[in-house]
């Protein structure tokens, strides 16, 4: 079993999940400002995936159906235990690498840093493909390598630290991976520097 496998992210999760919410704390500051950008595109059938500990949710209105899945039990309990009025949100423990949804199930699937985790990104979006309806929309956001001449290395140089104490990448190429499973009409909204963005994929199919 690689240290990047399926399997080892999940355990790498569930020991996260302890302490995920205190320790994002410093950088939750900033990216809690994009969250609300991102879930008022939830429309119709909504996905989010790797919902982790529900960071989101509280930006779904009631009338919204949501059902949010993850690959760990510890993350998807942390998320659980905050919401658990919330009868519009349906947890399910899933991978998004293989999920069991039919085809063409989805009308917005949401995502907020997921795919700097997920052993096989490419695999996992071209999951979404399946399962989003022809005329959804997939909206993720996400940190991403940067390709300046110094910062890109030095997260390359740094990355397997993230990878083995928690289960995230820091120079995922989300951009290419995206495009290599297939998506063509896709806009960035960027955040910061060429590290936060916002994609946005639409003509799914
Ligand atoms: C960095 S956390 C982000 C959690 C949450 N979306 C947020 O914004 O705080 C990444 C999440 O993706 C989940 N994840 C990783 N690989 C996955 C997979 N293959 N399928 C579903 N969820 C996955 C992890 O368990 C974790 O909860």
């Amino acid at each position: 079993m690689s240290w990047t496998g399926t399997e080892i992210i999940k355990k790498r999760y569930n020991r996260y999940s302890k302490f995920y919410d205190i320790f994002e704390l410093p950088m939750e500051t900033f990216f809690s400002k994009f969250r609300p950008d991102l879930v008022r595109y939830a429309e119709g059938n909504v996905l989010e995936i790797g919902v982790g500990t529900g960071k989101n949710l509280e930006y779904y209105p009631d009338d919204i159906q949501v059902t949010a899945i993850d690959l760990s039990p510890g993350m998807l309990s942390k998320a659980k235990k905050k919401f658990p009025n919330k009868k519009n949100i349906t947890f399910l423990e899933m991978d998004i690498q293989s999920t069991t949804f039919e085809d063409n199930v989805f009308d917005t699937i949401i995502g907020s840093f997921v795919f700097c985790s997920v052993p096989d990104p490419v695999k996992g979006l071209n999951e979404l493909r399946r399962i989003c309806k022809p005329g959804g929309k997939i909206y993720l956001l996400e940190h991403v390598r940067s390709n300046k001449k110094i910062i890109g290395p030095i997260l390359d140089l740094f990355n397997p630290i993230p990878v083995k104490l928690f289960g995230f990448n820091i120079n995922r190429n989300t951009t290419n991976n995206i495009k290599e499973a297939g998506f063509v009409n896709i806009v960035e909204k960027i955040y910061w520097s060429d590290i936060l963005k916002m994609y946005i994929i639409t003509n799914i199919k």
